[in-house]
């Protein structure tokens, strides 16, 4: 397995030409092209590189995202919808090239992406007819070799799998970057972490959740969504990956010698602390002779439209530029972020530029979403205010938790296997929405925008960019 480079903590104040923030695979990709069109790049990365989103996903280089293109016809029109799609599969030819040219051995592998109906799932044909109006390597096919029933798919040939880390490693060969970096702050020009400053002509943010909230709104057009992953040794070769036409659904999808079942995308709210169990029992049942070699979530930004946010940030900030909103398939937005985002700075065509305008707003596509957000955050704050505590801190069993009222506080608090216990304020330290716990994970998350923590108080993701303040378990 390939290991990065360590990289230094900013600790000076440094000219560039572009600061990137955000070392995934979007401000990677972002920061090799500028420096490769000659320009003076500085990367920033606030734990370690690759350690996000990108780190967590199972590389997909697919231009087929879900049931797709009769949506973005609908909502985007056709020229738009195109648009969408040719950008993808550049993008997938795109790292395809640049795999060769860099020599990186990231063992490519030529897929074919499925989006299946059940017998009694949804008519895919008219599905099928956009994406070939639309330009895509697309058939109809029965699918066979599952071991459950499947009518049809809705087939991309030609799409990709590869291993991320081995071009990760080869991207950043001659670029300055700085990890343990955390940005805390974006004034003018000047991007500022905690030990230095970087003054930059350009400023690219990919940090998966922007953190430029106050000149996107990003916090009232984006949510995150939760999806968790079983990898399975022993089970059946399968050939590409197949997802269930609802996203909600299943998705299965054969990464080397290993079979990844995920369940479908979720909002982190109300959660039953069932989904390894239920993914577990749908795995002995489809491949009762696989062993699970690992189980893990992660979560992705979701835009109300389900197109990625890429290019500038506004009219009065033309120097700032973001790239958000990825969902599920932010390996070939990444790689249409970096194209447009460099062609952005430097003035030239991107021919696909337009559908991923941050600035757009298609309410027929938009409304449901946000009305959705709306209710969570009215949601989130009312609870925090009107809920009364669910448990006295004996009646928590070990590894489980619960909200606490003591002396008129509410406290988060975990139980360990050990009897030890862990206190915490239950209030997201974003915009004040009332934390729930995840049993799956063990982490308290918001519902709002979908920040994360762990039992001590931890932040694990974004939009929050504080921890949770601890109390002394004992004094409750
Ligand atoms: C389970 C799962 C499977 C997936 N599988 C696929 C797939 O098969 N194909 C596909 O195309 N996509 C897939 N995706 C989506 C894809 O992984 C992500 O969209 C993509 O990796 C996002 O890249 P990114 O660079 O935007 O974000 P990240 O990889 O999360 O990078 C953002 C970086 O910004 C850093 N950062 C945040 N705040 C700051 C700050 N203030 N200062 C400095 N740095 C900061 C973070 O530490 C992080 O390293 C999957 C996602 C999930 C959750
Ligand atoms: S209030 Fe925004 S993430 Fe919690």
């Amino acid at each position: 397995m390939e290991t990065l480079l360590e990289y230094p903590r900013l600790s000076e104040h440094l000219l560039a030409d572009v600061a990137v923030i955000g070392g995934g695979m979007a401000g990677l990709l972002a920061a090799f092209s500028l420096h490769r069109a000659g320009l003076r790049v500085v990367l920033l990365e606030e734990n370690r590189l690759a350690g996000g989103a990108t780190g967590r996903c199972t590389a997909r280089l697919s231009a087929q995202h879900g049931l797709f293109c009769e949506r973005l016809i609908r909502d985007f029109g056709e020229h738009l919808a195109r648009q969408y799609v040719m950008a993808q599969l550049h993008a997938v030819k795109q790292y395809h090239d640049l795999c060769a040219a860099l020599r990186v051995d990231c063992d490519w592998q030529e897929r074919t992406s499925r989006v299946c109906a059940a017998p009694n799932g949804p008519d895919l044909s008219r599905e099928y007819a956009a994406a070939v109006l639309l330009g895509a390597p697309v058939e109809l096919q029965p699918v066979k070799g599952l071991p459950f029933p499947v009518r049809e798919a809705v087939c991309f040939t030609h799409q990709a799998s590869f291993e991320p880390l081995p071009l990760f490693a080869a991207l950043l060969n001659d670029l300055t970057v700085y990890e343990h970096s955390p940005v805390q702050d974006v004034r003018g020009h000047w991007v500022r972490c905690d030990g230095g400053v970087v003054e930059a002509r350009h400023i690219v943010v990919a940090t998966r959740y922007p953190l430029l909230e106050r000149w996107g709104l990003y916090h009232l057009r984006l949510r995150q969504e939760q999806v968790h992953l079983l990898e399975l040794a022993g089970a059946p070769k399968l050939d590409g990956w197949y997802l269930d036409a609802d996203t909600r659904g299943w998705s299965l999808q054969q990464r080397g010698d290993r079979l990844i079942l995920s369940g479908g995308l979720h909002r982190s709210v109300n959660n039953p602390g069932d989904r390894y169990e239920r993914l577990r029992a749908q795995a002995r049942l489809w491949f009762p002779e696989a062993r699970e070699t690992r189980a893990w979530s992660s979560q992705d930004c979701v835009t109300m439209d389900g197109v990625p946010y890429i290019g500038r940030c506004g009219a009065a900030t033309p120097f700032l530029h973001v790239a958000a909103g990825f969902g599920r398939w932010g390996l070939t937005n990444s790689m249409v972020a970096a194209t447009l985002l460099t062609a952005e700075i430097l003035g030239t065509h991107y021919p696909y530029a337009e559908v991923f305008s941050p600035g757009r707003f298609f309410p027929s596509a938009s409304i449901e979403a946000m009305m959705e957000g709306a209710l969570y955050a009215v949601r989130g704050k009312k609870r925090r205010l009107y809920t009364a505590a669910e448990r006295e801190t004996s009646a928590i069993p070990r590894g489980g938790a619960a909200i606490v009222r003591h002396h008129g506080r509410q406290y988060g608090v975990y139980r360990d296997e050990q009897d030890r216990l862990y206190a915490v304020s239950p209030v997201c330290p974003h915009r004040g929405c009332a934390l729930e716990w995840n049993a799956d994970d063990k982490t308290w998350d918001c519902p709002c925008h979908g920040s994360r923590f762990d039992y001590t108080g931890r932040r694990l993701d974004s939009p929050a960019r504080a921890a949770l303040r601890q109390t002394d378990a004992r004094l409750l």
